[in-house]
């Protein structure tokens, strides 16, 4: 998968996101103001992650260097996104809703209908490129979360 947009713009490829791109991605998420990070962002849990959820989670690439990732997944009932980001860089340039299409297509090729996504409430860009993409903020809702705990990842 081969986008590019403008002609002055690098050329960017998505695929499937590799354990292996741990470092990068969480380089990307922490320059990234509204990526939620937690103490399980660890490359042991990316690994579970995207061994759990295979082949929903991406990658962007230019230059080799990654520049865009969102992580997909389901229970078999919703699916998920998270850590959906894009370099600062090649921001406004539609890679932001590549990826979530992308995402969505396959969690829907996978027989997901709905899928959610958390945004922290302060994050206004995040809620207004959601609003964007066309899905509904759901103020039907409130998100109750256990008490965080490290855990462990579970042996494959
Ligand atoms: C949110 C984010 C991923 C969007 O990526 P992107 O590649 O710039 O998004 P797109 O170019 O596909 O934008 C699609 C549309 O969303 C809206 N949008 C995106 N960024 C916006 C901004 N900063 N302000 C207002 N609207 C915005 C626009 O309507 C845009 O279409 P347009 O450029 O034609 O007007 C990116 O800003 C980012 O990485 N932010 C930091 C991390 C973050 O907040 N992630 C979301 C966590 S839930």
């Amino acid at each position: 998968m081969t986008t590019s947009k403008k002609a002055e713009s690098p050329t960017v490829s998505i695929r499937p996101m590799r354990a292996g791109d741990h470092s990068q991605a969480l380089a990307l998420w922490k320059r990234s103001k509204g990526v939620g990070l937690r103490g399980d962002d660890t490359p042991a849990q990316l690994t579970a992650y995207l061994k759990r959820n295979p082949g929903f989670s991406l990658t962007a690439l230019s230059e080799g260097k990654v520049v865009g990732t969102i992580l997909g997944g389901h229970d078999g009932r919703r699916g998920t996104m998270f850590h959906l980001a894009v370099d600062e860089t090649l921001r406004r340039r539609g890679l932001g809703r590549q990826l979530v299409d992308l995402c969505l297509r396959k969690l829907e090729r996978a027989g997901i209908p709905r899928t959610h996504v958390m945004v922290i409430a302060t994050n206004r860009t995040g809620r207004r490129f959601w609003k964007q993409m066309g899905w509904a903020e759901r103020h039907d809702l409130a998100l109750f979360s256990s008490p965080f705990k490290k855990v462990r990842p579970a042996k494959p």
